[in-house]
Order: structure tokens, then C-alpha cells, then sequence
């Protein structure tokens, strides 16, 4: 297993004091902070943008993994990477053109993921591996925080997993797999099994309120 990460998706946190929010997570041990990125088009949810990574990138050095649920993705790109985007994803669906997509993430000085739907095959991912460094596999359908994990993607990772090994041994490339969407202390450790090594889990965390609460979380889910 590679080593782990785990993701606090901020959508959970309280947006008042999302400066605060993020500080206080890092220092109860995450390693990334997630930013749901959502437009109300190609997600039925609005949230935030390049101006709030710009206002929150001071309050960590951790890596910021931006999720980008939007349509169209290329002219925001540039953008969350000035705005200090480590991390930048997108859905296969939402872009015309995945490899250019992928190629104007790396020229803007961030690492590319492809996210896949529940429903979105594995297929997608041939021909583009060699440019991704991090495969995100929605365990929810995307738009909200707060859903129901769905089972039948354990057997995606599994498979994402062994692509992303194949690709390794082929080609020296490692590529993570990140899961997001219902992840809980009780299913960390079988989608972690199941070959996972990037967790993303918001309202598990930010549902504590607390930086003791944060700690307890993500301590439980670094032991599962
Ligand atoms: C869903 C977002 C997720 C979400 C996860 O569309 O991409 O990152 O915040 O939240 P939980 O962990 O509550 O499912
Ligand atoms: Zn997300």
C-alpha cells in the first residue's frame, strides 16, 4: 500500500471562518485540504472559486486538491493554479477535450487528476494515464456533501488499482487513487483494501466541530 492521505473537504467546514477552518484541520493531522469547486451547471450546487484559494492559500502549506465540478473546465485552470491549486481535477464529462485539459493543468504548474462518476466506465482513462497523476473516483454523485457511499464502486477501485499498478510497473509513472464521496471511520478500511490511498471525507470531519473532534476522526480513519 502507498502511503496515505487524507482530504478534508472544506465544503463541510464553516465558511465564516474558513481561514481558521483549514489551519485548525491540518494541525489535527490531515494531510490535504479538498476545495469543491461546483457551478451550478454541471453540478446542481454552487460554491467557490479561484478568489477564496487565493484568500485561504496563507493559512497552510499543506497541498490544496481543487475538485473541479464545472463545465466548461479550461478557462478556470489557469486560474486556481495562480491562486496556488497543488491539485487540479476534473470530470471526464465536463471537458471536450481530456488530453488538452489535462496538458493545460501540467503547463499551469499543477498536478492533473480525472474524476469518474459512479457511472463513468474505466475505459475513459485509456490513452490518458501517462498525463494523470491522480485518478478520483466518486463514490456519491457529485453536487453535496453528506450522501450515502455507494457500494458497487468498491469494485472500481479494485480495478482503477490495478491499472494504476500495471501503469507503474510499465512505465515507473505512479498514479493515485483518490475515493470522495461517504467516507466514514466504519468504510475507510475497505475502500483502503480495495486499493485506495487518497481519502477525501467531509462531513465524517467537519461534522465534529471541533479540533478535538477533527483529531479523533482522522485519527480513527488513519488507524482503520
Ligand atoms: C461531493 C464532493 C465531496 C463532498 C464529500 O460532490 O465532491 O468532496 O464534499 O463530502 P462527504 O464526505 O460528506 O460525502
Ligand atoms: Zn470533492
Amino acid at each position: 500500500m502507498q502511503d496515505i492521505r487524507i482530504a478534508p473537504s472544506i465544503l463541510s467546514a464553516d465558511f465564516a471562518r474558513l481561514g481558521e477552518e483549514v489551519r485548525d484541520v491540518i494541525a489535527s493531522g490531515a494531510d490535504w485540504i479538498h476545495f469543491d469547486v461546483m457551478d451550478n451547471h454541471y453540478v446542481p450546487n454552487l460554491t467557490i472559486g479561484p478568489c477564496v484559494l487565493k484568500a485561504i492559500r496563507p493559512y497552510t502549506e499543506a497541498d490544496i486538491d481543487v475538485h473541479l465540478m464545472v463545465e466548461p473546465v479550461d478557462s478556470l485552470v489557469p486560474e486556481f493554479a495562480k491562486a496556488g491549486a497543488d491539485w487540479i481535477t476534473f470530470h471526464v464529462e465536463a471537458s471536450r477535450h481530456v488530453d488538452r485539459t489535462l496538458q493545460l493543468i501540467r503547463d499551469s504548474g499543477a498536478k492533473p487528476g480525472l474524476v469518474l462518476n459512479p457511472a463513468t466506465p474505466v475505459e475513459s482513462l485509456n490513452y490518458v494515464l501517462d498525463k494523470i497523476d491522480m485518478i478520483l473516483l466518486m463514490s456519491v454523485n457529485p453536487g453535496f456533501g453528506g450522501q450515502k457511499f455507494i457500494p458497487g464502486v468498491l469494485r472500481k477501485i479494485r480495478e482503477v488499482r490495478a491499472l494504476a499498478d500495471r501503469h507503474f510497473e510499465e512505465t515507473g509513472h505512479a498514479i493515485r487513487v483518490e475515493v470522495d464521496g461517504g467516507v466514514k471511520t466504519d468504510n475507510i478500511g475497505e475502500i483502503a483494501r480495495a486499493g485506495a490511498d487518497t481519502f477525501v471525507a467531509g462531513s465524517a470531519i467537519f461534522g465534529r466541530k471541533s479540533k478535538e473532534g477533527y483529531r479523533e476522526v482522522i485519527e480513527a480513519m488513519r488507524a482503520a
